[in-house]
């Protein structure tokens, strides 16, 4: 086992890991391995858009500290497992707004103490600014329209000026009129508007089809509410 990608994920071969903080447990049936005595999880490119992104080998520089975490459409909990995992000292806010994809996701924050479960909806941040405070990390995977303008709302209000913005952009969540290239360039134009100018594109087939990860730092001073 290597390290790999960020501090606290790992790579064997191929495949990437996180360490399992919750030894002897799966969150979604994924294979464990120990290795030396420490347990690790398999992080599935197929099933989380962030492992794709490290298998495509794109891999976002991080602010030199993690302690809060903005994750929106944490759904059942799948990817933000993992980032429990990789920040145990950090508390990660997971916004979901579906009440049947909540339940599980209440029900794995119940066993992950670094984990804070939001019934929510993305597009009102102001519902949960003051609970999130300053996000060192925002991570978006919602499939609805508007995506763009969602994250940068965020960012707006929870993302700190030094922070990493990762936007998986589910491009026919957006509109299914026109060519993938154009959303993707609307999007990318949209956060650039919004003072979050993009630093790297990532399409992130053949794990997600018709998915592109992009990857923005924080709001600069003047565009951001803080
Ligand atoms: C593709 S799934 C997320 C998968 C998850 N990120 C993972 O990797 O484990 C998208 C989720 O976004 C949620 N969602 C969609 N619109 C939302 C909104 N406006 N606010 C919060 N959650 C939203 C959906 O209910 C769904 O659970």
């Amino acid at each position: 086992m290597e390290p790999a990608a960020w501090p606290g994920v790992f790579r064997e071969g191929r495949d990437l890991y996180t360490r399992n903080a919750r030894p002897g447990e799966s969150v979604y049936g994924e294979r464990r391995v120990a290795r030396d005595g420490v347990e690790y999880r398999l992080w599935d490119p197929f099933r989380s858009k962030l492992a794709a992104l490290f298998a495509r080998g794109a891999v976002p520089a991080l602010p030199p500290r993690v302690e809060r975490v903005l994750y929106l459409g944490a759904a059942h909990g799948t990817t933000a497992s993992h980032l429990s995992d990789v920040w145990p000292e950090a508390a990660l806010f997971v916004v979901e707004k579906s009440p049947t994809s909540f339940a599980p996701l209440l029900a794995l924050a119940r066993r992950r103490a670094n984990l804070y479960p939001l019934l929510a909806d993305a597009q009102l941040p102001e519902r949960y600014r003051a609970d999130v405070g300053l996000a060192d990390v925002l991570y978006q995977d919602v499939a609805q329209r508007g995506q763009a303008a969602i994250f940068a709302e965020n960012a707006r209000a929870c993302l700190a000026p030094g922070g990493l913005g990762v936007l998986m952009l589910k491009i026919r969540s957006v509109t299914q009129r026109l060519p993938a290239a154009q959303v993707v360039r609307e999007a990318r134009r949209e956060l650039g508007v919004a003072g979050l100018p993009v630093r790297s594109e990532t399409p992130l087939a053949p794990f997600s089809r018709e998915h592109a990860a992009l990857v923005t730092g924080g709001p600069s001073a003047s565009s951001s509410d803080h």
